[in-house]
């Protein structure tokens, strides 16, 4: 494609520059660029929604009678410009995803039932990003708890937030922090009994106790996504996305403590792709996170070291055994 949105953004901007000379507008909202590239839109986002929505006081104004009083916006209707502009979706309007209604205050009740648009409405059957597979990812969503259980309540934005989204899978050296995100995205809701509450009747159990099974569960939690032990393995995509009931989780300790420990095929998929073998250690992207997962880290040289000791303990045992065996009882002999 051509006239994609890049290109357009270039061209506008070559336009405005033309006709606009050097005379810059110091009053304009701060530039948001990426890049090389600019958002064509933060003039707009801040003037139209983030005015009230990018503060936690923002003011309203009665237009008859010219009157305006501060509120409190409520922290779940909070945007981060910060997170915003950092994310993927970083170019957008707010409007390319929600109605032109909202423009309007107080926003009609209407706006609150805009259908909104899916990942898969923009991501699905583009070449573009043909590396997330997003079909084959929707594809395992619907066989997955969430889907089934919830009767349409649920969709990929209950995890993936819609205006802080960026994918983690894919960002090496920062394994921990990664970890925490993730797993974030679970716990906002299992750990949340009035999140809970937006998607089903049920009552929310507690996630922690349920997982006492492990050895300092707070470690494992740590050092783990949730998927890794939710969610059905999946080769042909990065993410598996098919949350399973809790009765298929993975509760066998060997499954991640063991040479082939499943690990490599779920939080560690990534970087073992990036570099096999590191550092003279089987599995030794492991490291890469702090952790070390006791069976699942060899390294080569410990390995080898230890063949050496072991071999050298053999044979001080079998020289040892013969100075026992044969000479000692020529020396007592003399003794006696
Ligand atoms: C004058 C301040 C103000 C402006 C400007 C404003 N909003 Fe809001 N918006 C609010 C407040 C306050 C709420 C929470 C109360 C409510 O839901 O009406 C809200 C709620 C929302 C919600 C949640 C609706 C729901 O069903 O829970 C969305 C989505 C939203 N706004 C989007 C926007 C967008 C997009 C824009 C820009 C086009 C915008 N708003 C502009 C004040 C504002
Ligand atoms: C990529 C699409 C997308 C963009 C861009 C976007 N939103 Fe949203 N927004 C959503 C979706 C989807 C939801 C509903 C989230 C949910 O159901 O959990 C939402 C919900 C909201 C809410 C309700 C509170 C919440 O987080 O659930 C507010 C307020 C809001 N958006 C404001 C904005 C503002 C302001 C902007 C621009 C800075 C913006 N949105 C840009 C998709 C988007
Ligand atoms: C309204 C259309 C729209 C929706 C809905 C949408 N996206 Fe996007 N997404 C885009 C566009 C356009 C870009 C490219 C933005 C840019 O680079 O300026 C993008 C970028 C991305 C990227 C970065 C791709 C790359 O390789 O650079 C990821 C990952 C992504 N989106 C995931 C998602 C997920 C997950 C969802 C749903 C939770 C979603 N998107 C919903 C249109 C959309
Ligand atoms: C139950 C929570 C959950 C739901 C629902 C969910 N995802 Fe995800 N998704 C995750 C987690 C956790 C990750 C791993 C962290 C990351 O990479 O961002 C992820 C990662 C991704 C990635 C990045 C994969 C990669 O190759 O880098 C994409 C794309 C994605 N999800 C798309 C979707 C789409 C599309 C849907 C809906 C059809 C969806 N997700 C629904 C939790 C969820
Ligand atoms: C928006 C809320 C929400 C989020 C986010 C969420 N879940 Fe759930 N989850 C639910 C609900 C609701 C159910 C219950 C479905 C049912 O059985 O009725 C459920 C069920 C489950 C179950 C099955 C429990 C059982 O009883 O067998 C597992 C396992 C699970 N979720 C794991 C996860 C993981 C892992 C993530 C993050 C990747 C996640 N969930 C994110 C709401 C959520
Ligand atoms: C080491 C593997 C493992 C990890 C990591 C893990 N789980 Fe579990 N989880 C299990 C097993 C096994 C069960 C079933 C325990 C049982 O039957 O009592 C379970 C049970 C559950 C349940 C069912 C609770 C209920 O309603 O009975 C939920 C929900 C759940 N886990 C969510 C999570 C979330 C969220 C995370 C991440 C913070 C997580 N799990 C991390 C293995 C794991
Ligand atoms: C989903 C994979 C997974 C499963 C299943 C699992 N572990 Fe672990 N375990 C890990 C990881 C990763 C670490 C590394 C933690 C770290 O470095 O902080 C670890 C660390 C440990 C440690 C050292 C942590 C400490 O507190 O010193 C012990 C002991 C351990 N696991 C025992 C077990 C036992 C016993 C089971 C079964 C009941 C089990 N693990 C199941 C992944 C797993």
């Amino acid at each position: 494609m051509i006239l994609n949105r890049r290109s357009i953004t270039v061209f506008i901007l070559l336009v405005t520059a033309a006709l606009a000379g050097s005379a810059q507008d110091q009053d304009t909202v701060q530039k948001v660029t990426r890049g090389a590239e600019m958002s064509l839109f933060a003039e707009d986002n801040e003037n139209n929604c983030l005015v009230c929505h990018g503060r936690l006081v923002y003011t309203i104004t009665d237009t008859v009678s010219g009157l305006s009083r501060k509120e409190l916006m409520a922290e779940h209707n909070f945007i981060s410009r910060d997170a915003f502009y950092k994310s993927v979706h970083w170019s957008f309007s707010c409007l390319d995803c929600h109605s032109e209604g909202f423009k309007s205050f107080p926003h009609a009740i209407e706006t609150r039932f805009e259908t909104g648009w899916g990942c898969i409405d923009c991501h699905g059957y583009d070449p573009t990003y043909a590396q997330y597979k997003f079909e084959e990812i929707d594809a395992e969503y619907q066989k997955s708890i969430h889907y089934t259980a919830t009767d349409g309540a649920f969709s990929c934005w209950q995890c993936h937030d819609a205006h802080y989204y960026n994918p983690l899978a894919r960002e090496t050296g920062s394994g921990r922090e990664n970890i925490l995100k993730s797993n974030e995205m679970c716990l906002h809701c299992h750990g949340n009994p009035d999140i809970m509450g937006l998607v089903t009747e049920k009552e929310l159990t507690m996630v922690l106790p349920r997982h006492e099974w492990l050895p300092d569960p707070d470690r494992h939690l740590a050092a783990v996504r949730c998927i890794d032990c939710h969610t059905r393995m999946n080769d042909s995509i990065l993410v598996a996305h098919e949350v399973m009931t809790a009765d298929s989780a993975v509760n066998d300790c060997a499954d991640c403590h063991s040479q082939n420990s499943i690990l490599m095929g779920t939080l560690y998929k990534y970087a073992s792709k990036e570099s096999r073998d590191q550092q003279g250690f089987v599995n030794g992207v492991i490291f890469s996170n702090d952790s070390y997962v006791i069976g699942a880290n060899r390294s080569k040289f410990i390995s080898l070291t230890g063949m050496i000791i072991i071999g050298l303990v053999l044979v001080f045992a079998g020289v040892h055994t013969v100075f026992r065996v044969i000479i000692k009882p020529v020396k007592r002999y003399y003794e006696s």
